[in-house]
C-alpha cells in the first residue's frame, strides 16, 4: 500500500506551476465523443480519473492518448459502443458526463450508476429527468440505465439545484438537439465555461455560459478543434492553504484569479498576505491566522471543493471558525482524521464548529475521499512530527504529483510502500 510520510514543520519556499483542471478536463474528453475529426485538448493534468475517462474512450472505439505532457489528443470518428463499461463507469463519477453526447450523436447510451467520492449521496435525477425533457426515454434496469431518443428536441429545463454535473450533461445534449434549448438556474462554475468555450470552437452554438441562463441552439454536427484546459482552481487553493499553514511563502503560476475570488477574500480576511498579479498568486508569509467562518455555495459562493483544506488552516488559527456545508450532506469525513491530528472539531449534520489549536501533531491518518485527503496533507504540513497518511488514491484522483509538487517547494513528503 502507498502511502504518504510527512515531517511537518517546513515552511514551504518557492514557485509552482499550477495544472489545467480535472473537472474542466473530464466533461471536455466526454465532449469529444459528439465529435467527428481530431481534438486536441492541452494541459489535461495526468491524474487517474483523466486516465480512467481515456481508456472508457478507447472502449468506446475512438482513439484517445497523451501524445506528449498534457496534451491529449481524441478522435472519436469511429466510435462503435454506446456501452459504457460497468467497472470503468464505477470508478470515478464523471462517467456520467458520457450519456448526454453519446445520447445526443448516437441517440442511445447505456451506463450504470457512477462510482465517485462518498461524500453524499449524489443522486442523477437531474441529469435524468433533463434526458427526457429533451424527449429520450429512460430504462433503469438491475443498476443500468439505458437511454434513447430518435431526435433529441431543444426545451426549456429548470434545475432545482445549480448542479455543476447536470449543466455540463444537459448542456452537452443540447449540443446536436433540434432547436433551442434553455436551461434555468445553471451552474456557474468556471469548469461549465470552459465546457461551452470548448464545444463552441468545435462549431456548437452556446450562449449565457456562466450566467443562470443558458440558450443552446442545436447544430448537426461538430469539428475538431484544439483547446487548452483552465487552470485547477482548487489545487491552486490547496497549494495557497499548505503556503499559509506552513508560515511559508509561495508563487503559484497559471492560476485564475477570477476563479478564487470567495476563497482569496477568506484567506485575506483571516489575516494572511497575498498578492495577485494576472494569472499570478504570492502566498507571502504571515505568522498568525485568525478564525473566519466559511459556508460552501455554488460558485462564485466559497467551493466545497476547499472546504475541507481550508479548514485544516482553521484548526491552527486563532479563535473558533464555524463551517457550513450547503453542498453535499456528508462532507466532513476528514473532521475525525484531523481531531486524531490534534484539532478540536465538532460536527452537527452540516455545520462544524472549529476551535483552533496552538499545536497539532503527526498521526497515522486515512483519506477517504479526494479534498479529504488534501486536508489530510495540508494538516500534516503544518503538524510537529511524522504523519502517515493513507488512502492516497483517492489524492490521486486530482492532484498531479502532489508529493513531488510539494518536495519542490521544500516539504519533506516521501511516497512510500509499506504493508497492511
Ligand atoms: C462537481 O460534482 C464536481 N465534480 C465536484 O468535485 C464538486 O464538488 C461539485 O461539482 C460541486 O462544485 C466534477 O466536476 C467532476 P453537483 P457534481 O451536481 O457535478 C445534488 C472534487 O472533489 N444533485 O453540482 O457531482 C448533489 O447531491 C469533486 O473534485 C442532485 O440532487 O456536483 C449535491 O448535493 C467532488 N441531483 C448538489 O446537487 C442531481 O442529479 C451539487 O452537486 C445532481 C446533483
Amino acid at each position: 500500500m502507498d502511502v504518504f510520510q510527512v515531517r511537518g514543520g517546513i515552511p514551504l519556499e518557492g514557485e509552482v506551476r499550477v495544472c489545467g483542471a480535472k473537472n474542466a478536463a473530464l466533461p471536455i474528453l466526454a465532449a469529444t465523443t459528439m465529435v467527428r475529426g481530431v481534438t486536441r485538448i492541452d494541459d489535461v493534468p495526468d491524474l487517474e480519473d483523466v486516465r480512467v475517462m481515456l481508456e472508457i474512450l478507447r472502449r468506446l472505439g475512438a482513439k484517445a492518448e497523451f501524445v506528449s505532457a498534457g496534451l491529449v489528443e481524441v478522435d472519436a470518428t469511429d466510435i462503435s459502443s454506446t456501452n459504457v463499461p460497468d467497472e470503468l463507469m464505477q470508478k470515478m463519477r464523471s462517467s456520467i458526463f458520457l450519456m448526454g453526447p453519446l445520447l445526443a450523436r448516437f441517440g442511445e447510451v447505456r451506463v450504470s450508476k457512477p462510482g465517485g467520492c462518498v461524500i453524499g449521496q449524489r443522486p442523477i435525477d437531474y441529469h435524468l429527468r433533463g434526458m427526457r425533457e429533451l424527449g429520450a426515454s429512460i430504462e433503469e434496469r438491475h443498476g443500468y440505465i439505458r437511454c434513447f431518443a430518435h431526435r433529441l428536441v431543444g426545451t426549456e429545463l429548470t434545475l432545482d439545484f445549480p448542479s455543476v454535473g447536470a449543466t455540463e450533461n444537459l448542456m452537452m445534449a443540447a449540443v446536436l438537439a433540434d432547436g433551442e434549448t434553455v436551461i434555468e438556474n445553471a451552474a456557474r462554475e468556471p469548469e461549465i465555461v470552459d465546457l461551452a468555450r470548448f464545444l463552441q470552437s468545435c462549431g456548437a452554438v452556446v450562449t449565457g455560459a456562466g450566467e443562470h441562463r443558458m440558450v443552446i441552439h442545436g447544430v448537426h454536427h461538430l469539428s475538431g478543434a484544439s483547446h487548452r484546459v483552465i487552470p485547477d482552481r482548487i489545487v491552486a487553493g490547496t497549494l495557497l492553504l499548505a503556503a499559509a499553514v506552513t508560515r511559508g511563502s509561495v508563487v503559484l503560476r497559471n492560476v485564475e484569479p477570477l476563479h478564487l475570488m470567495a476563497v482569496l477574500g477568506k484567506m485575506r480576511e483571516s489575516g494572511l498576505h497575498l498578492r495577485v498579479l494576472r494569472d499570478i498568486i504570492a502566498c507571502e508569509m504571515s505568522d498568525e491566522f485568525s478564525a473566519v467562518d466559511i459556508r460552501t455555495e455554488p460558485f462564485p459562493g466559497f467551493p466545497t471543493d476547499l472546504q475541507a483544506p481550508f479548514m485544516s488552516l482553521s484548526a491552527l488559527a486563532k479563535g473558533t471558525s464555524v463551517f457550513r456545508e450547503n453542498v453535499f450532506e456528508a462532507r466532513y469525513k476528514h473532521v475525525d482524521e484531523l481531531v486524531r491530528m490534534g484539532a478540536d472539531i465538532s460536527v452537527d449534520l452540516r455545520t462544524a464548529v472549529v476551535r483552533g489549536v496552538s499545536k497539532m501533531s503527526g498521526a497515522t491518518v486515512c483519506a477517504t475521499d479526494l479534498r479529504g485527503g488534501a486536508a489530510l496533507v495540508v494538516a500534516a504540513l503544518a503538524a510537529e512530527g511524522l504523519t502517515e497518511l493513507r488512502g492516497l488514491q483517492h489524492i490521486d484522483r486530482g492532484y498531479e504529483f502532489l508529493d513531488r509538487q510539494l518536495s519542490m517547494l521544500g516539504a519533506d513528503v516521501i511516497r512510500t510502500q509499506v504493508s497492511r
